[in-house]
């Protein structure tokens, strides 16, 4: 058989974790080969084996059936094998070709190569239909071009073999599509891809084969064409996932937040809110669909206190919470699942355990007389982290920057929910999750509606929108397009408001 890569038997061990345990894994050349797992399962891990960023204990690595050690990533560019993170490792202030070319191993960078390297980026960019250009900075372009950077440098480095770790977690659904023509694209030049996801909308898009690990083991590579998604899905959490949230018509009762006329500028001083009203009612779920930057941010910032807002008012329980602080609303009853998780949610070097407590550690029985309740903290973090089913290597002793995202997020959502607010704002809730943890959080934010909460989602995720909510509000350029019962819209419906096309005029 015509193996690029070959990974077998691979075990890798971090304290308190096997994060690898026997996995192993075959790269056909020209393939596009999906790996698939939960958060935590080990995916990245073992990429970084293949890409020489951490040493395996045990195994063997193969490329183009020779036996390899790749004890650093300079080794695995010089066996042809790119990476893509997922976190680009740009530099901002840099050209496209400066960041391309540094770190590779030219000798000398004067203004000559950098014309060469320069017109060797279009022509790759040419050849692959990545559409870059080679002298814009970094700053200047969007995320889906800067993804193509990171294409482009492996090809720069006759890359062969091409690992993307979940790259479209950072993009828009357009973007996400031209990310699969390019994959395409590549596989058909000849080159192998190993693609790190847990979306199986995505893997059915493109994938030629899919190996499924689960808590570090190998379950099975499968052919994609002949294997449905809920035996995928199954293969990969261990058990039937449904895929449709199983729910109840809402019965709304009682107001809880009124957004009144409210404008919001931007960072930029620019109107990003224009004049938005919404009701939300107790027992019900509000999405908010729109394409992203179109006011979402600024309207959750205004609601939870983060950011002024120039004209309007915001009302919780019939109570003017304009003029409050975060804090002071926080304990009117609003809880914030917040879109960035890393920078708002969670204090990173902080334990799990802190971490569950950032909003209430000041209270009983977590505080008294001044001093923390060691053993209230722990028991209050156990409860949450068994509820939530928040895995880490060590439970609350866990510091939070080494957790999963996916599990971090299931801390912010069982530290939210527990404090049992009226108002719950969630905001992509499931970005970067596989099909379990949606699964599971989209059944507690339907728990939190019957509970009699008022829930706010704002989602980029159509699909999210669309199967979560009981009504949506469709946002454009910061204006409020309309509102519709979800049971009675579609994606095209939607899509259409989303650009800015009002129902019942029928024009923009
Ligand atoms: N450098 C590290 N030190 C300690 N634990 C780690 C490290 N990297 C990953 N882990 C742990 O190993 C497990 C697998 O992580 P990872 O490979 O990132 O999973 P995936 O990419 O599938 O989400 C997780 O439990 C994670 O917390
Ligand atoms: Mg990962």
């Amino acid at each position: 058989m015509d193996y690029v890569v070959e990974m077998v038997g691979i075990r890798k061990e971090f304290p308190g974790i096997v994060a690898n345990d026997d996995i192993t894994l075959q790269l056909k050349r020209g393939e596009i080969h999906a790996l698939l797992g939960e958060n935590g399962a080990g995916k990245s891990t073992l990429m970084s084996i293949l890409f020489g960023m951490y040493q395996p204990d045990r195994g063997v690595i193969k490329v183009n059936g020779r036996e390899v050690r790749i004890s650093n990533p300079n080794v695995a560019n010089r066996l042809g094998i790119g990476m893509v993170h997922q976190h680009f490792k740009l530099v901002e202030a840099f050209t496209v070709t400066e960041n391309i070319i540094l770190g590779s191993e030219t000798r000398r960078v004067g203004m000559l190569d950098i014309r060469t390297a320069a017109n060797r980026v279009e022509a790759l960019s040419k050849q692959y239909g990545l559409n870059v250009d080679p002298h814009a900075k970094i700053e200047d372009i969007s995320v889906g071009m800067q993804q193509r950077v990171e294409i482009l440098k492996m090809l720069y480095r006759d890359a062969e073999v091409l690992i993307f770790d979940e790259p479209t977690a950072v993009l828009t659904p357009q973007e996400i599509e031209d990310l699969q023509g390019i994959m395409k694209n590549l596989v058909q030049e000849g080159k192998s891809i190993i693609l790190i996801t847990h979306k199986l909308k995505e893997i059915k898009a493109v994938a030629d084969r899919c190996t499924v690990i689960r808590r570090g083991r190998t379950i099975g590579t499968v052919d994609v064409a002949d294997t449905s998604r809920e035996t995928m899905a199954e293969m990969m959490v261990g058990r039937s996932v449904s895929f449709k949230v199983d729910k109840q018509e809402s019965r709304p009762g009682e107001t809880v937040l009124e957004i009144r006329s409210l404008t919001v500028k931007n960072s930029k001083k620019v109107d990003a809110l224009k004049a938005f009203s919404l009701e939300l009612r107790a027992g019900e779920i509000v999405g908010i669909a729109g394409v992203d930057g179109n006011g979402q941010t600024e309207l959750i910032e205004a609601i939870t206190g983060l950011r002024q807002a120039e004209s309007g008012s915001v009302i919780l329980n019939g109570k003017d919470i304009t003029g409050l602080s975060v804090r002071q609303r926080n304990e009117s009853g609003i809880g914030h699942i917040p879109e960035d998780r890393q920078k708002r949610g969670l204090v990173l070097d902080y334990t799990l355990e802190e971490n569950l407590i950032l909003e209430i550690y000041k209270r009983p029985p977590y505080s008294k007389n001044g001093l923390l309740q060691r053993a209230a903290i722990r028991k209050h973090a156990e409860h949450i982290i068994q509820s939530f089913d928040v895995r880490s290597g060590e439970a609350g002793r866990s510091i939070v920057r080494s957790m999963s995202g996916g599990n971090q997020q299931k801390a912010i959502i069982g530290r939210e929910v527990e404090r049992d607010p009226d108002l719950l704002i969630a905001v992509q809730p499931t970005r970067g999750l596989d099909v379990g943890s949606i699964e599971y959080i989209h059944r507690r934010l339907v728990e939190q509606r019957d509970k009699g909460k008022a829930v706010l989602l704002v989602s980029l995720e159509l699909d999210e929108v669309l199967n979560l909510s009981d009504r949506i509000a469709v946002i454009n350029n910061g204006e409020l397009v309309g509102v519709v019962n979800a049971s009675e819209t579609n994606e095209q419906e939607l899509g259409l408001m989303m650009a800015g096309y009002h129902k019942e005029e029928g024009s923009a």
